[in-house]
Parts: structure tokens; C-alpha cells; sequence
């Protein structure tokens, strides 16, 4: 089972620059609400509200405004600062007393994450015992991803990064569940080339030992990239494109919170005074 979760939001959000000089990408927003609303709720729709966030160093203050350790969320919020981006595994180093004995999620902060069956297959995998599991999506461009291929039964037999060539078009998401092994694992890394300690070198130790499995997202859901401008802007436009139609929100943390049960009416009261007058605290007085 799996009960914490890490979201991993400094990174350099280099390829956003300008945006991204004077403000951390995962508060820029997508559409209307900051980006990192949008992995928190994914932690939050598999079941999971012990959360720590992972920023850069001299941007707590800026995260705690917008989500303080003290909620109206029902969460338990952490933080704790990553000196320089060194790759995704830095998460289980920076967060080892955090996760203490137990499995975990990690999220980056800048996946987005949709679609009908989600929930359900969050609510599956959370029950992870042993091992780790990836997230798969199909996409057009493999050469830009780490990509995988599975067998039947959805082990993963091959995982390469970012291949000239590949048959597999099953892109790895930015969303991945771990049993407490990732952090013996993680300390026995080696930067890469572009000093970094990389992802697919950890995912590779689980599949050495027979123990790295994945579960397919298909077409019926979505994920989107949101690293560069035009992708941040499609991302954008999609989310418009079904709030608008629906009427209802996406990632509306408040929301996966009541629904939840972790909140009760009067948190969302207490939230719509923190918003203030603005679109969001009229959608959460309607489903009050
Ligand atoms: P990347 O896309 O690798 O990096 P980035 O977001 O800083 O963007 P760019 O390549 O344009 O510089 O990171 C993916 C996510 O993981 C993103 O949300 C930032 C986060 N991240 C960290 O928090 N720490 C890290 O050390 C790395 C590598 C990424």
C-alpha cells in the first residue's frame, strides 16, 4: 500500500525561460489554475494526502502561499528544498526521512494526467506491495520519451531513453509508485552524462530483479507534456475546451477533497475567503 507521496517541483524549466526566470514553472498557470494543482490532485485521486513538495532553493515561500503546510485541504503538506536539479532519483535522497519504512509515489510537477478510468487505476496500483509500476501512454513521438515495452502481462522486458528507433511507442509518464527499495537504489546510482542522476537507470535496477511492471493509460486517457511553451499552451487550451463544455473543473483540489471526505463544507467556506472573489471560489460555492 502506499500512503505518501513526493511531488517534484524545481527543475530549471529552462525551455520556458523567459517565463520561468523570476517564477518556478509548476506556478505558472495552466489555464486557470497552477500548474502543480494538476499532479497534487492526481496524488490526491489515488488516496494519498501525506505529501511532500520538492522545490528550489529560495522558492518555499513563494509554495507555501499558495499551499501552506496548514490547509484547507485535509492534506499534510511538506517541503523540503533541492539545492540544484540532479535528476529525478534526488527525490528519494532529499525525501528518504520523509518516507521513512514506507513505499511511495512520485509525481513531477508538471504532468498533467486525465481521463474516465484514472481514479480506478490509481486506486488499483496504490496497493503496490512490492516492486515498482510505471505509467504508459502511447504517443507519436517515442525518440522524444523513455520508452517501454511489456509483455502480456505487463512486465516490462525493455526500457530505453529517448531511441532513435523504437517499436514500442508507450512513452513513460512522469508518474511512478515505488516500494521503499528506491531509496537503497537511488544511493547507488551515478550521475549521467548530463549529470543527473536519471530515472530509467533506477527503473532498470527493479527490472534486473524482475520487479518493474506498468500499467497502460490508454487512449481513453490523457497525458500531457507542459515542458515547453507550445506544449504548456495546447495543455491550456485543452483544459478550456472541457471546463467550459462541462461546467465542471479539473483538478479542483477542494473538490477531491470533499469527495474524499477529508474536508467538510465549512473548509471549503474558509477556502473560497483564501481565493478571494475569483472564478474558482464561484465553482467551489456551486458544489456547496
Ligand atoms: P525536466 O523537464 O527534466 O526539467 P525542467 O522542468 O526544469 O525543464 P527544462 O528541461 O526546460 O529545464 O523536469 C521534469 C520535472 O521534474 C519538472 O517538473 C521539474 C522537476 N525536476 C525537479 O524538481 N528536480 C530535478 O532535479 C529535475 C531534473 C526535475
Amino acid at each position: 500500500m502506499i500512503n505518501k507521496g513526493i511531488i517534484l517541483a524545481g527543475g530549471m524549466g529552462t525551455r520556458m525561460s523567459p517565463l520561468t526566470k523570476a517564477v518556478n514553472k509548476q506556478l505558472l498557470p495552466l489555464y486557470d489554475k497552477p500548474l502543480i494543482y494538476y499532479p497534487l490532485s492526481i496524488l490526491m485521486l489515488a488516496g494519498i494526502k501525506d505529501i511532500l513538495i520538492i522545490v528550489n532553493q529560495g522558492q518555499l515561500y513563494q509554495f507555501r502561499k499558495l499551499l501552506p503546510e496548514k490547509n484547507n485541504l485535509g492534506l499534510k503538506i511538506q517541503y523540503k528544498e533541492q539545492k540544484f536539479p540532479g535528476g529525478l532519483p534526488e527525490a528519494f535522497l532529499i525525501g528518504e526521512k520523509f518516507i521513512g519504512k514506507e513505499n511511495i509515489a512520485l509525481i513531477l510537477g508538471d504532468n498533467f494526467f486525465y481521463g474516465q478510468s484514472l481514479t480506478k487505476i490509481l486506486k488499483k496500483n496504490i496497493k503496490l506491495k512490492s516492486g515498482a509500476k510505471i505509467f504508459l501512454h502511447p504517443v507519436k513521438n517515442p525518440h522524444l520519451y523513455g520508452v517501454a515495452t511489456i509483455d502480456k502481462r505487463n512486465k516490462v522486458t525493455k526500457l530505453v531513453e529517448k531511441p532513435r528507433k523504437s517499436r514500442s511507442n508507450l512513452a513513460v509518464t512522469g508518474l511512478y509508485f515505488f516500494d521503499n527499495d528506491a531509496i537503497r537504489f537511488s544511493k547507488t546510482l551515478r550521475k549521467s552524462k548530463r549529470k543527473e542522476l536519471e530515472i530509467i537507470d533506477l527503473l532498470n535496477k527493479y527490472k534486473k530483479k524482475n520487479k518493474l511492471k506498468a500499467e497502460l493509460i490508454g487512449r481513453g486517457g490523457t497525458w500531457l507534456d507542459t515542458g515547453n511553451i507550445q506544449d504548456f499552451y495546447t495543455a491550456s487550451n485543452y483544459i478550456a475546451a472541457i471546463e467550459n463544455r462541462q461546467g465542471l473543473k479539473i483538478a479542483c483540489l477542494e473538490e477531491i477533497s470533499l469527495k474524499n471526505k477529508w474536508i467538510v463544507k465549512d473548509n471549503i467556506i474558509k477556502a473560497i475567503k483564501f481565493y478571494g472573489n475569483c472564478e474558482y471560489s464561484k465553482y467551489l460555492k456551486s458544489i456547496i
